[in-house]
């Protein structure tokens, strides 16, 4: 059991996000979850933490704005001592051919998927570098690997994010940081529930969709199983891309 590790996850209400959390929490991590809207979602996903006899909070921010960024970080720290471990996992799609996908299109995937990491990354990584130990888990994409029609905007993103992943590992791992990506393929979550799944699931060498606790636990094994891998990225996509 990983006794008084506190991980956050952004987006941890629903989905991929979710699962992370419930999955940390099952190995004994304290979780605070960050979420965007859905109250009624984020208290559930409280109860179902503590339900593994672990300490959770909720906190509603958007990941894309600074200064709520850093006033949730202190917060947290306030409450929870550290961070451990850091879930850079909230994201959106705002799909479109580049020909005709307007500014706010692209703005927003780039905000809430990239810039959102760097927020949050920042002033957490200098939590770390004071503890001189810290996991942080990017959720990439295999768009970001293999680029997608129609989602120039997410799979730049998602880029970045690998991009960013291994810099920072460079840099930190002298502090006794590791930095990884996770790239899922097709996962079952809102995100992808109106997707033409069956053609989609053609092309996957598995033959099936992914679930949101195949990713988690990608996540969570290199959170806590590991002290020897940084700087990867791990598709979990059931061998779309390989
Ligand atoms: P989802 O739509 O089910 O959940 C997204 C979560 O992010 C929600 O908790 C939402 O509240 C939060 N969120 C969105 N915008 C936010 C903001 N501005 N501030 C704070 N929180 C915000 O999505 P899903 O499928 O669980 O995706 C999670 C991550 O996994 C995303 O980064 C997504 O790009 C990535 N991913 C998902 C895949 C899939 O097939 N579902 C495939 C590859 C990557």
């Amino acid at each position: 059991m990983q006794e008084n590790k506190v991980a956050l996850v952004t987006g941890g209400s629903r989905g991929i996000g979710r699962a992370c959390a419930l999955k940390l929490a099952e190995a004994g991590v304290n979780v605070v979850i960050n979420y965007a809207g859905n109250d009624e979602a984020a208290e559930k996903t409280v109860k179902d933490i503590e339900a593994f006899g672990v300490k959770a909070a909720k906190k509603k921010f958007n990941v894309a704005d600074k200064e709520a960024v850093d006033t949730a970080i202190k917060e947290i720290v306030e409450e929870f001592g550290k961070i451990d471990i850091l879930v850079n996992n909230a994201g959106i799609t705002r799909d479109g051919l580049f020909m005709r996908m307007s500014d706010t299109q692209w703005l927003d995937v780039i905000n809430t998927n990239l810039n959102s990491a760097y927020f949050v990354t920042n002033p957490v990584s200098k939590l770390m570098i004071k503890q001189r130990s810290g996991a942080i888990i990017n959720m990439a994409s295999i768009s970001g690997i293999y680029g997608n029609a129609g989602q120039a905007n997410y799979s730049t993103a998602k880029a970045g994010l690998i991009g960013f992943t291994k810099a920072l590992a460079k840099e930190l791992a002298s502090r006794n940081i590791r930095v990884n990506a996770v790239a899922p393929g097709f996962i079952q979550t809102d995100m992808t529930k109106d997707l033409p799944m069956d053609a989609i699931v053609e092309r996957i060498p598995l033959k099936k969709l992914g679930n949101p606790e195949d990713v988690a636990a990608a996540v969570k094994f290199l959170a806590l199983d590991t002290d020897y891998i940084t700087g990867q990225v791990l598709s979990v996509d059931g061998g779309l891309v390989i």
